[in-house]
């Protein structure tokens, strides 16, 4: 067994440095290409009108152009009123981009609120609105959002944001427990008594948990048009998308009709559909007293059932304690305890025979149902024209917002908020995506993918290593076989163990040899791979003098082995 483990690490290993060799190659290319195709980060420029951009990367103006709320919460404890969540503007914890800051909430279990002014308010009129923004769960989410709520023009003081401040639209993400949304919520004023009434998007029908916990930056759009149609994408994927008209709840139109709320039911109105047949007599042997279950008459006592014998008898062991006292107490008796006599016997006491089903039982009778001749169907109040009744056809003409801000409780620390964009062109808000969410995601991919990318490319250009694949995937088994049929002896034992040792000792000693050693190993496997019928034999084979004899051949073959080796060379990648 201890051969096999050894083996398999030995392959394992050999498969990871020729992953790294693999690696090491393709780096330097890659390493060229980002140098020369794609610049450093720069912060994005917007291509045309924006209400606001943010990108965060600039601390001092964040400070200028953000507000941080001074508020308490109404209606809760003291001590968690006050909104002093602790905001910070860094860059994410991993895949940084020097330069490249984002706006992190850093606290959890606490109330925070910032917000900012637009430079222009918006005024819901012939444009489109584009609200989009970064949102990454660095350590992911237990329970809270990281929406963005656009607050309503009424001049109100931006240091007094809270959670009742008037907002026309909340965008984003919010999750608690199993519960995830992407809520899109718009407040609407009612025409009529000016009563103002959230209205709620119905769900997307996309899976939302992987946003949540995935530890990526994702990029939330809300496309709002003047034909009331919306559009809600994530990562630039639909996910939701409708009319303001037909698409929430409660809807933003009531109904022309309501039922009367003073109409009641008549008192002769029969909404029985069915009633009990009134012609149906019992049948004269039908017995409802008949019981379920009777005596089964056959049931015999089984052999050597004690019957005189007590299944319990009084404990012959025990004694009446000396402070019993009999008046106070009772009666002294012992506790009973299983009669011995019984436990090999299939029963003591009395014999009761089992009960059966009996076929006589009917239970209760009941006549059966028919159709009622006198059912008037179900019963409903009258339909009246609803006094409350408005058409509004342009719910998008929204109260118009003067500043966004987000005003948020979370359980886990950390959420990054990047790239803020709200715009009245849908190309303007493409363009700054591609700039800054496409460009970060494009570094993400290449730096989470680039060594199995390698590895695969490497796979494509060396074709032979599916060899070395294979072998590694059968070695196992054909030492296992090995095992099994030639049970070794105690003197190939000893010669097996100092084989062993030698090898972990390599391993674990000057890292160059090794590697080479195991780029030595493909080689053979490669070459024994056209004829299998070596392995055996190969195993079998004093591998150490071999493996010496080989190193020399192929150091040649294998230009990168070299002294600097691959795991040295890595850290120079950032
Ligand atoms: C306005 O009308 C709605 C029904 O459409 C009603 O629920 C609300 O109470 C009314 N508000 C006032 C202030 O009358």
């Amino acid at each position: 067994m201890a051969q096999i483990i050894t083996y398999v690490t030995f392959i394992c290993l050999t498969i990871f440095s020729i992953g790294l060799y693999a690696n090491d190659d393709q780096k330097i290319n890659i390493d060229e290409e980002t140098k020369t195709v794609k610049p450093s980060y720069k912060s994005p420029i917007v291509s045309g009108f924006a209400y606001l951009t943010e990108d965060f990367d600039n601390e001092e103006r964040f400070k200028n152009n953000w507000i941080l709320s001074e508020a308490k919460k109404e209606g809760i404890d003291a001590d968690i009123a006050k909104y002093d969540g602790v905001w910070a503007v860094e860059p994410p914890k991993l895949h940084a981009q020097a330069g490249d800051l984002g706006l992190v909430l850093k606290s959890k279990a606490r109330h925070a609120a910032i917000s900012t002014l637009l430079t222009k308010p918006i005024f819901f009129e012939d444009d489109p609105i584009v609200i989009q923004y970064e949102v990454n769960f660095q350590e992911g989410q237990e329970c809270g959002g990281a929406y963005l709520k656009l607050l309503t023009l009424d001049q109100e003081d931006l240091k007094k944001f809270h959670d009742k401040t008037p907002y026309t639209i909340m965008f984003g993400p919010d999750k608690c427990g199993n519960d995830h949304h992407l809520h899109f919520i718009f407040r609407h004023k009612n025409p009529l008594n000016g009563t103002i009434e959230e209205k709620h998007a119905k769900k997307p029908k996309e899976r939302l948990e992987d946003f949540f916990k995935d530890k990526q930056p994702h990029l939330y759009t809300l496309i709002l048009r003047p034909d009331n149609t919306f559009e809600i994408k994530v990562d630039n994927k639909i996910v939701n998308s409708g009319s303001l008209l037909d698409d929430f709840t409660p809807p933003v139109n009531p109904s022309l009709e309501i039922e009367d709320p003073h109409d009641v039911m008549p008192e002769d109105w029969d909404d029985r559909e069915k009633i009990p047949d009134p012609l149906a007599v019992k049948p004269d042997d039908w017995d409802e007293d008949a019981p379920a279950q009777i005596i089964d008459e056959d049931d015999k006592m089984p052999d050597g059932w004690l019957e005189h014998e007590p299944p319990m008898i009084p404990n012959p062991e025990s004694i009446k304690p000396d402070d019993w006292d009999v008046e106070m107490d009772g009666e002294w008796e012992p506790p009973s305890t299983p009669n011995p006599v019984c436990a090999d016997a299939p029963g003591c006491g009395p014999y009761q025979q089992k009960m059966k089903k009996n076929p006589k039982y009917k239970g209760k009778w009941l006549p059966p149902l028919v159709n009622n001749p006198n059912y008037k169907g179900k019963w409903k109040p009258k339909l009246i024209h609803n006094p409350n009744y408005f058409n509004d056809e342009h719910p998008f003409r929204m109260m118009p917002i003067y500043a966004i801000g987000f005003e948020l409780w979370s359980m886990s620390p950390d959420i990054q908020f990047d790239n803020i964009i709200i715009t009245n062109n849908v190309q303007v808000a493409k363009k700054w995506a591609d700039e800054t969410f496409e460009a970060k995601r494009l570094k993400i991919a290449e730096e989470t993918w680039s060594v199995w990318r390698q590895v695969a490319t490497f796979t494509a250009e060396n074709p032979w290593i599916w060899a070395v694949y294979t072998l590694a995937a059968g070695i196992p088994v054909i030492l296992l076989v090995y095992c099994c049929c030639f049970p070794s002896e105690d003197k190939e034992k000893e010669e097996y163990n100092y084989e062993e040792k030698d090898l972990l000792n390599t391993l674990d000693g000057d890292e160059n040899l090794t590697n080479e050693g195991i780029e030595n190993e493909a080689e053979d496997s490669n070459e024994n791979a056209e004829t299998n019928a070596d392995i055996d034999e190969e195993a079998e084979k004093d591998s150490e003098s071999e493996e010496a004899s080989n190193l020399e051949s192929t150091k040649d073959d294998v230009p990168l082995a070299g002294g600097d080796g691959p795991r040295r060379r890595k850290p120079n990648k950032e």
